[in-house]
């Protein structure tokens, strides 16, 4: 497919549904939010009075739901690293009602695509009620969490029209990572100084490509691995586990396959009696020190008969692995590695027979609590 960035954004072209023109768009967003808040230079234009008012606090907490809650637990890492700030991540409806305040300095992050998720918006109201300051990053200008926090910015990934977020998250990640190393330099943090985000983004963008365009390879280990079976496991450590859950989210909201994202060192601690002959289990591999470990967690699974497959860091990649990502910086890895976990999940979805843009009991935002 031919992705026409001129084309009607709200308009499908000769895409079968939006969710595959959406995955298709993410290197164009990546190389959009780079040109808007990148210089040629690479230096991130952020508002610095946004920036100030982060570098004032002693703690971030990021807070969202879903995919934008997935997007939350990538960004902690990135902040953490880059920037050196103890960062929590809530989902929103848990946030909302029982998170005592342990800062007296706090700064909020809310990701939200839609800018209207009842249970986001719900936190933000208390958030303003308590005076704390806010940034909404949202894809949508002029929402209610936009409008309502100190700060906005925008992803600009064009309007996601399929209830199944995938460009949203990913761009959520890459200007976290904007944000993180903008934060990090005012905090004098090396690692940002020599974190060189513009460049990653632009290799990112073409690995997302390379990946898009490995669609056959993807549907057909989909039709191998998932079609059958009623359950699914995607693991994985560290960074890796957080993209697990958004791995499994996106296969269980648009095919109803029963997947779970699992740490992978907690199988043996009782998930591991789940596995039965045939159970497919995924395993991302993208991050070094943990490679070795989940490679043999995956082994374990498969001594029970699991069907494994892996997704493997070119760098860390072993014959026989399924798929393998083009290297990036190891803390962007989640933008690569999502899009085969989009992808396996739309084409399941897709050969069910399944309505893959709209799924049965889902609405592409949650006005209600
Ligand atoms: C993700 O694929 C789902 N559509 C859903 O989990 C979504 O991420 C969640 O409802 C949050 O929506 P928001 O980003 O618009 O706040």
């Amino acid at each position: 497919y031919h992705v026409d960035m001129n084309a009607d954004e709200t308009d499908k072209g000769t895409y079968p549904f939006y969710m595959l023109k959406e995955v298709d768009e993410q290197p164009n967003v990546m190389r959009k939010l780079a040109q808007t808040y990148l210089s040629e230079h690479g230096e991130p234009q952020i508002d610095d009075k946004l920036i100030k008012a982060m570098q004032a606090a002693d703690r971030l907490y990021i807070v969202g739901a879903g995919t934008s809650y997935h997007a939350g637990l990538i960004g902690k890492r990135l902040f953490e690293r880059l920037a050196h700030i103890p960062t929590e991540v809530h989902v929103s409806s848990e946030f909302a009602y029982e998170q005592p305040m342990l800062s007296d300095k706090p700064f909020f992050i809310f990701l939200t695509q839609s800018g209207e998720t009842a249970d986001s918006r719900e936190v933000l109201v208390n958030v303003n009620d308590a005076g704390y300051p806010s940034l909404t990053i949202t894809n949508v200008q002029n929402s209610t969490l936009s409008r309502e926090a100190s700060y906005t910015l925008l992803l600009h990934a064009g309007p996601e029209i399929a209830v199944a977020s995938t460009k949203a998250y990913t761009a959520q990640i890459a200007l976290e990572a904007i944000l993180a190393k903008a934060l990090g330099e005012v905090n004098g943090q090396i690692i940002a100084q020599n974190f060189n985000v513009r460049q990653q983004l632009g290799l990112v963008a073409t690995g997302m490509q390379a990946i898009v365009d490995e669609k056959a390879t993807i549907e057909a280990l989909a039709n191998d691995y998932l079609m059958k079976s009623p359950k699914a496991f995607y693991i994985g450590r560290g960074i890796d586990h957080a993209v697990s859950l958004e791995a499994a989210l996106k296969l269980k909201e648009i095919s109803y396959v029963q997947a779970e994202g699992f740490a992978s060192g907690e199988l043996k601690h009782g998930t591991i009696a789940l596995i039965e002959d045939g159970t497919p289990v995924i395993g991302f591999i993208t991050q070094a020190k943990t490679a070795g470990l989940t490679r043999s967690n995956l082994q374990e699974t498969m001594a029970r008969g699991a069907n494994t497959m892996t997704i493997a860091r070119q760098g860390l990649a072993i014959e026989g692995d399924n798929l393998v990502l083009p290297d990036v910086d190891e803390m962007l890895m989640p933008l690569l590695s999502v899009v085969p976990a989009q992808l396996l999940a739309y084409y399941t979805s897709l050969n069910k027979g399944l309505d893959v843009d709209k799924p049965r009991n889902l609405a592409k935002s949650v006005t209600v609590e």
